[in-house]
């Protein structure tokens, strides 16, 4: 109920107008986002790298509802790509084809994101395409196979979810491919025609397709806080003799820090997923919806000011 309510404010404009203003709010904010500038980014993205933990930058923004508005945020991706060259900092990006036109033309998307990936190509970086709501599931996955992928192979991956039933599929012909996935569990709210309702089947699905990738996949981002799930990881990769730099773990900005530091003494690979950008609320409201414990932190916060 609270999960729903949360992910229905995510979506609510007025909500964040009004919250934007709230200066406690923001500061809360500042956990989870790496401040509303590229220049804060990069300062975030070298102190993680300063610990030996690699990012994936992230502009928020979701569905834009014009041309401009696409093309303007394709231009903010290939100016950032060129500030993470220039600093010769260790991180690619992360990008929303909505955010990139998707929603009003495919053609207007394609070409954009082409732009985008043809800079990440130049500087020898990696972009990749963030999965949204089960509505797009099959159109990102078709363009990126279509149309990014035999363009510009390596240089492009995907994001596969396991509260989706198509998901182990999916990964099966990502396998096959030989392109490269980040694993998740999913973070939209789906219905049971489409999802697993239940989080522990989600759970299983996830295993067997980190499983799956680990065995068989190319370099897979396996994107989860979930500690059972990393020492699985850990264990099969031990068991089945995959070298440690055949994967990666990856989090979110701000979340289980202590476990983030924890993988990279033992060893591992750590990227972190670092989102920035004046657009944070919805951002924001998907990461209270998963963990609402958070909201206490938020209000705590908000009371010892
Ligand atoms: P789960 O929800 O079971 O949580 C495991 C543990 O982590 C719990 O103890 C929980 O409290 C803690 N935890 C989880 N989220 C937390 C939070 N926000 N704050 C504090 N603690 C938290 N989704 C999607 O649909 N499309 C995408 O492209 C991506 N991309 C992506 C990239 C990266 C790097 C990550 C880590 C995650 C995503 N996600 C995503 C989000 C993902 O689908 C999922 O919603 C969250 O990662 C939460 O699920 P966990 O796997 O962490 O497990």
């Amino acid at each position: 109920m609270l999960r729903s309510t949360l992910l229905y404010l995510s979506n609510q404009q007025k909500v964040f107008r009004f919250i934007r203003r709230n200066r406690l709010a923001k500061r809360f904010a500042d956990r989870f986002v790496a401040g509303e500038t590229v220049d804060t980014a990069l300062d975030a993205v070298a102190a993680l790298n300063a610990q030996r933990i690699r990012a994936s930058l992230d502009i928020l923004g979701e569905s834009v509802h014009n041309e401009a508005e696409a093309r303007g945020a394709g231009r903010q991706y290939v100016h950032l790509l060129d500030r993470i060259a220039e600093r010769g900092l260790d991180t690619n990006v992360s990008l929303k084809l909505t955010a990139m036109g998707l929603d009003i033309s495919e053609d207007l998307c394609v070409e954009v994101v082409h732009q985008v990936l043809a800079r990440a190509r130049d500087h020898g970086s990696f972009v990749r395409l963030d999965m949204e709501s089960s509505d797009y599931t099959e159109r990102t996955l078709r363009m990126f196979y279509e149309r990014f992928y035999p363009v510009y192979g390596n240089h492009v991956g995907i994001v596969l979810q396991s509260y989706l039933f198509r998901t182990e599929q999916d990964v099966a012909r990502a396998n096959q491919e030989r392109c490269r996935v980040r694993l998740c569990k999913g973070a939209y709210k789906e219905p049971p025609t489409v999802a697993f309702p239940d989080k522990k089947d989600v759970d299983a699905a996830y295993v067997r397709e980190m499983h799956a990738l680990m065995r068989d996949g190319n370099y897979p981002g396996l994107a989860t806080h979930d500690e059972a799930i990393i020492n699985e990881a850990k264990r099969f990769a031990k068991e089945s003799g995959i070298d440690a730099s055949r994967f990666e773990f990856q989090m979110l900005y701000g979340v289980r820090r202590d476990l983030q530091e924890q993988i990279v003494r033992e060893g591992w690979n750590m990227r972190v997923y670092v989102p920035f950008g004046t657009q944070w609320y919805p951002y924001l409201m998907r990461r209270l919806a998963e963990r609402p414990a958070n909201l206490a932190f938020m209000t705590g916060n908000i009371i010892r000011e």
